[in-house]
């Protein structure tokens, strides 16, 4: 089968195309004849060297932690699903390559026909993330809840989620996404300098929780809650200087880079995004897709357009 992997830091161009062998699922998890995944930001990072302080890797590096496809074996112990379901889901963190023809899938939920497989493979670690934040928060009906950087691929999600668990959601994002957010079931406001002010005027009586899936604000952020406690972080590193949580799922020696535990997956999140598609009511954010075969494509395009949401790759 084919995969995605890197063996040196560098550009795109790193990036290769190579046959490997075909996994198999093992207890709890289940084998997928991937039909689409997604090119992960962070994969990319790595690969380019800037984070191998924080994120130590081995070579070679196969990239990808989501896929949508279908079931091809089950393992031992799995109940609930079939060979031929169409899922989407996610690829233990300790083994990734879900830019591979075949994956091993740890997590997952049956595609719901309303999503086509980008959107599915798009939806499956933003709503796992989403919902491990927005369980920690304690998010539900009444709760005023902000999400910084609220037009990206998380924070789609995550404000749609939010939103049918009953919260009133105020979402940042630039300029040129302020309907975006509106659309999604937010009250929208920019990001940036004079954002405390901007929250007030939203939300007088307080915001009670925030999502931060930006990074880079989280002073003004803590002021706007008044409680570290109540801000977590997916994407500020700076986050325990500042008594604030970083959740992730990374594996246990970037954890310990980290200097931060991985969170247990909130496997739930992605049967609740996919019942909310099943009824309308849950999109998702793709900038574009690519073949497999044109991955180093699809990074470069990465990195130099400014477009918000998920890379995916077609296999
Ligand atoms: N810890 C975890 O478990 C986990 C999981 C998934 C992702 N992540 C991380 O979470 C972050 C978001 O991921 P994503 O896939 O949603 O990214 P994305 O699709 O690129 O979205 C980025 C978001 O940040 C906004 N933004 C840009 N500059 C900002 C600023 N200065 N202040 C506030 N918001 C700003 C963007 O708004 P506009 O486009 O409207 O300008 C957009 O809403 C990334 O750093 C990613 O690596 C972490």
């Amino acid at each position: 089968m084919r995969s995605v992997q890197f063996s040196s830091y560098g550009g795109p161009e790193v990036l290769e195309v190579v046959e490997t062998p075909e996994p198999h699922a093992g207890d709890g998890e289940i084998r997928v004849a991937v039909r689409a995944s997604s090119l992960p930001p962070g994969e990319m990072m790595i690969r380019s060297g800037r984070r191998r302080q924080q994120v130590p890797t081995t070579f070679p590096h196969r990239t990808g932690h989501d896929a949508a496809g279908v079931v091809d074996e089950v393992g031992p112990g799995v109940e609930g699903v079939q060979v031929g379901d169409e899922v989407f889901g996610l690829a233990e963190s300790a083994g990734f390559g879900a830019n591979s023809d075949f994956v091993r899938l740890t997590t997952w939920a049956l595609k719901p026909p309303a999503w086509n497989w980008a959107e599915a493979t798009a939806a499956a670690g933003s709503s796992e993330t989403s919902t491990r934040v927005l369980d920690r928060l304690g998010v539900g009906p009444g709760c005023t809840l902000l999400i910084n950087g609220a037009s990206g691929s998380v924070g789609t999600v995550a404000v749609q989620l939010a939103r049918a668990r009953g919260a009133k959601v105020i979402g940042t994002a630039g300029p040129a996404n302020q309907d975006y957010v509106r659309s999604l079931g937010a009250a929208p406001t920019l990001y940036g300098d004079g954002l405390a002010g901007r929250i007030r005027e939203i939300a007088p009586v307080g915001v009670d929780a925030v999502l931060d899936c930006a990074g880079g604000a989280l002073p003004d952020l803590i002021a706007i809650t008044g409680d570290p406690a109540r801000v977590v972080t997916i994407a500020d590193t700076s986050a325990p200087r500042h008594g604030v949580h970083l959740s992730h799922g990374a594996f246990p020696a970037q954890a310990a880079a980290l200097g931060v535990p991985a969170d247990p997956p909130a496997r739930h999140g992605l049967t609740a995004a996919a019942d909310l598609a099943a009824h309308g009511h849950m999109r998702v954010r793709i900038a574009a897709a690519f073949p497999l075969e044109d991955v180093v494509a699809a990074a470069t395009f990465m990195e130099e357009t400014e477009l918000t949401g998920k890379v995916i790759l077609f296999h």
